[in-house]
């Protein structure tokens, strides 16, 4: 049977327990070329089933090395291709010969020119189910698994960095360097990842470091500087951290997401170097993913707010013990707006709007908003409003522990809720906002006397946050825009996330400057948070000027990026 819509993976076929990975990184062909051995939980036989995409398969065989039958699938557009292999009695695992294509979706090849060193630069980006291009095996985070070994050869001045743990590093053929890792802890497939380039690290505490290009790590360790103290309100919160270390890798621009949880090393985009630590809520994030995702994760797609949803209210659980309520607050308001220009977006197709989701056929890229983050947020807020919050912190850390290691579905969740905390999930009228589209009237509303006094114009912004809600809730009007600027230097200041929602008011309010303004964001920036709103509003006041810049701006982009800029350009400023 299979058991997630986005895997070929069979709960009749051996399951794939660990891996050890094998690969060379060819900058030139821009291919990684190795073999990846699976090793089963219990020694099975029969047709296993994996998941591939754009892969060329060398060769399958045991672990003892005899040739197997195999049979690689026409590939289907959302999945990819079935790679089918016929084992042969009691198998203990496989090996697979293989390469990478140039068009592998979870890889992205940079040219010297895109990173701030001038040197070549590859990530990967496995979320949600990408692994499959970057090795033949069962990409569903039910199975998950942990990495015996994994070698990385590349050219000896760049390093590899893996989001697992260090073995060493050793020489390797031709000017080669072999790096080393192991994962020791099960993980979903889709938190394989690394990354190679020229990288620094800078000790941030005993347990945590922040790696970059020469040029950005001293800024990254200022801006980094308390992640520690963050972790202790998160181990406070939800228990012990159980992956050893926490590190960061500040990505090249290009990456299209704020943050990446990859185990052990979080990959952030440099956006959130703002200089004054207000994106710091992006690693509260995706530390808070270290529980809720990483620990507990989802079964499949269709589950993706027991992931988001959760963690986003982690998050401002952790802001709200470093910095107190009202700034928690503040960035839950902050989430409303982006909650309210989603359920907008998805307007004609609301059914992506519930928090749990059959996304058969459905490429869960496509169906990626601000929802489950939220909206999930808010549902986990109202069932704590509801429990009462020593009770509901009980439930949290009961609920980790309960499920640690493992990959649950929302009925999961419910039924342990309902175990628990019997009649909660009735008094919360819970499934309303699980099934339901949009949002319920009487669903929490972030509210605090801050807030209010802000909404009143009782109080000038006294913080970037602030500052954001402030842009958010505004009229677009060229005067009261300029005034604002000027008054709190907006233009000049680094925080994408201002900038943003300026020239957002500005290309509303048809300022003639807005559309170099904009330009200037997405030249700087591969964030899709970013250039989504951007190349909406550029595109509703004039398509050509968007295409134009589009174009300007094209390489720049990750692939995921790009499709979803051509989605909206293609839309023709219609829908959002
Ligand atoms: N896991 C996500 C990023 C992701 C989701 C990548 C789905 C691919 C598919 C990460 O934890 C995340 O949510 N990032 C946010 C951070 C924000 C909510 C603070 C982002 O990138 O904006
Ligand atoms: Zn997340």
């Amino acid at each position: 049977m299979r058991l997630d819509p986005h895997s070929y993976a069979d709960t009749d076929q051996p399951r794939t327990r660990s891996i050890d990975l094998s690969l060379r990184a060819d900058f030139d062909r821009r291919v990684l070329e190795g073999e990846i051995a699976l090793h089963f939980r219990a020694p099975g036989s029969g047709p296993i089933d994996l998941d591939t995409r754009d892969l060329r398969i060398h060769s399958v065989e045991s672990l003892e090395g005899s040739p197997l039958p195999h049979e690689l699938f026409a590939p289907e557009p959302i999945l990819g291709a079935r790679l089918r292999v016929e084992l042969p009695a009691r198998s203990t695992g496989i090996r697979i010969r293989y390469r990478t294509s140039e068009e592998a979706s979870a890889l992205q090849w940079l040219e010297p020119g895109q990173t701030a060193g001038k040197e070549p630069f590859l990530y990967s980006q496995s979320q949600p189910i990408h692994a499959r291009s970057l090795a033949p095996l069962q990409d569903t985070p039910r199975i998950r698994i942990t990495v015996g070994s994994a070698r990385f050869v590349a050219p000896a001045r760049l390093r590899t960095l893996m989001a697992a743990a260090a073995k060493g590093r050793e020489e390797g053929p031709g000017g080669t360097a072999v790096d080393l890792f192991e994962m020791p802890q099960p993980i979903p497939p889709y938190l394989i990842a690394f990354a190679i380039g020229d990288l620094t690290r800078r000790q941030l505490s005993s347990r945590c470091a922040v790696w970059a290009e020469p040029a950005l790590a001293d800024e990254a360790a200022t801006e980094f500087a308390h992640v520690e103290d963050m972790m202790r309100a998160a181990e406070q919160l939800f228990g012990p951290y159980e992956w050893d270390r926490f590190d960061i890798l500040v990505m090249p621009p290009s990456f299209p997401y704020g943050g990446m949880e990859n185990p052990r090393l979080t990959f952030v985009t440099p956006s959130i170097l703002a200089g004054d630590r207000s994106l710091v809520n992006v690693i509260a994030h995706e530390l808070a993913h270290a529980w809720t995702g990483n620990l507990v994760t989802n079964a499949s797609a269709d589950d993706f707010w027991l992931n988001e949803g959760f963690t986003v209210y982690a998050e401002r659980r952790i802001l709200e013990e470093l910095g107190g309520r009202e700034l928690a607050e503040v960035h839950a308001a902050a989430g409303f707006h982006d909650l309210t220009v989603a359920l907008e977006r998805f307007k004609e197709r609301p059914e992506l709007t519930r928090l749990r989701n059959d996304l058969r056929g459905i490429d869960p890229d496509e169906a990626y908003s601000s929802v489950p983050y939220e909206k999930g947020s808010l549902l986990v807020r109202k069932l704590e409003e509801a429990a009462g919050r020593p009770a509901w912190d009980r439930f949290l850390r009961d609920y980790l522990g309960a499920f640690r290691f493992r990959s649950i579905a929302t009925q999961d969740f419910l039924d342990f809720l309902e175990a628990r905390l019997p009649g909660l999930l009735a008094r919360a009228k819970a499934l309303e906002m699980i099934d339901g589209p949009g949002l319920p009237a009487d669903a929490p509303r972030p509210r605090s006397a801050r807030l209010e006094q802000l909404r009143r114009g009782e109080a000038e912004p006294a913080t970037p946050a602030e500052l954001l809600v402030l842009l958010q809730g505004l009229t677009p009007d060229a005067a009261k825009v300029r005034e604002l600027d000027a008054r709190f230097g907006i233009s000049g200041r680094r925080s994408l996330e201002l900038r943003q929602a300026l020239v957002l008011l500005m290309i509303r309010a048809g300022m003639p400057e807005a559309v170099e303004a904009a330009r200037r964001i997405v030249l700087e920036t591969g964030r899709m948070k970013y250039l989504r709103p951007l190349y909406t509003e550029l595109c509703r006041r004039d398509p050509a000027v968007a295409q134009r810049i589009y174009q300007e701006a094209r390489s720049g982009y990750h692939h995921i990026a790009r499709s979803v800029i051509e989605g909206v350009l293609k839309d023709q400023g219609g829908r959002r």
